[in-house]
């Protein structure tokens, strides 16, 4: 099997910034609140913006930065629950918009929070059986569309965004060493489906998720860490879901990981579900963070249940 790793990254944010106090304003709630339960200061609302300009800037600024034309691509996944459509998916549309080949698979994957890991592994397996070398994965939201704003426990929570990985599949690379998993669950997150006559809203139960996470976050570095016969130190960075930085900060602990291995975002952005690893990644590429050489162990968890990791290299 080949492996994958990461040739570029990139990122497309809303313009609008909605802070704490900007909630506060409008709802019983407070920026110490929300701060000290989740770390978030602010997060970014769509205005002008849709779900496919926000996938199709975050895309052309990964396949820039890989330095990989739209014509080299093999195959292209977005990880999301709220594109434009579901039909046309979002991969479709970004098909069109950047001129991707006409005979590749493109196609959305919803995996909630998870979403960017499963699209990796899933990717990894499409570009082991494709004549081509390059794969776009993006993770995109707009869940300001879906929030519901009566619910303080989670409108505070979420954001919009998007963030993009441009892979290159090669013969000798290790694989990225996924381990994926799910347990069907309607009651402690839930995204509902086209309704009739309803709007699809967001609602979660938060504690239990929290509990969920803090015990899914170590079983899969653990697990990632025997997959790939690596130990925590040598482990270059590692990138968790931004959902609450109490559950990083949790990881950050268990594993005595040094802050210059680790990256919070989540003041700036909030909670942007399979947009928030790839946005980190991206941020962590542009400051030369990570690059080539770089093992950085990536964890996300989320709605469905499910969770994930994975090592992923930079080529
Ligand atoms: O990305 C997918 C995975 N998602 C996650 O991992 C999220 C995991 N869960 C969490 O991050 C946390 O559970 C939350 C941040 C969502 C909530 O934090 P919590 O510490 O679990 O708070 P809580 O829901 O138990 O609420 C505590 C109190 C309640 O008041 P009482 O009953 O103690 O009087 C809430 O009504 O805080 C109140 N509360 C708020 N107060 C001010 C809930 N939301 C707010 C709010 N502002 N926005």
């Amino acid at each position: 099997m080949k492996g994958i790793r990461i040739k570029g990254t990139g990122r497309c944010v809303p313009e609008r910034v909605v802070t704490n106090e900007d909630l506060a304003a409008r709802m019983d709630t407070s920026d110490e609140w929300i701060t000290s339960r989740t770390g978030i200061r602010r997060r970014r609302h769509c205005t002008a913006e849709t779900h496919s300009t926000l996938c199709a800037g975050a895309a052309r600024a990964a396949l820039a930065r890989a330095g990989v034309s739209p014509e080299e691509i093999g195959a292209c996944i977005v990880a999301t629950v709220t594109a434009d459509d579901l039909v046309p998916s979002a991969a479709c549309v970004l098909q069109r918009e950047l001129g991707l080949p006409q005979d590749i698979p493109c196609f959305d994957l919803s995996a909630a929070c998870t979403g960017f890991l499963f699209a990796l592994h899933t990717m990894e397996c499409l570009l082991n059986a494709s004549p081509r070398r390059f794969g776009l994965v993006v993770g995109a939201e707009v869940l300001s569309r879906v929030t519901n704003w009566e619910d303080r426990g989670t409108c505070v929570l979420f954001g919009d965004g998007a963030g993009a990985a441009v892979v290159e599949c090669r013969e000798g690379w290790p694989s990225i060493g996924a381990v994926l998993g799910c347990h069907g669950d309607d009651r402690l997150l839930r995204l509902p489906g086209v309704e009739r006559g309803g709007r699809s809203l967001i609602s979660m139960e938060g504690t239990r998720v929290f509990k969920f996470a803090v015990e899914a976050v170590p079983w899969c570095v653990d697990r990632v860490l025997e997959r790939t016969g690596r130990t925590v130190e040598d482990v270059d960075f590692f990138v968790f879901h931004q959902a609450n930085a109490r559950i990083i900060d949790l990881a950050v602990r268990k594993y005595h990981i040094p802050p210059e291995k680790y990256y919070k975002n989540i003041a700036e952005y909030g909670n942007t579900s399979a947009a928030s690893i790839p946005l980190v990644l991206s941020e962590l590429e542009e400051q030369g963070r990570v690059g080539p050489g770089s093992r950085t162990l990536v964890v996300g968890f989320g709605g469905g249940l499910t969770w994930g990791g994975a090592m992923v290299e930079f080529a």
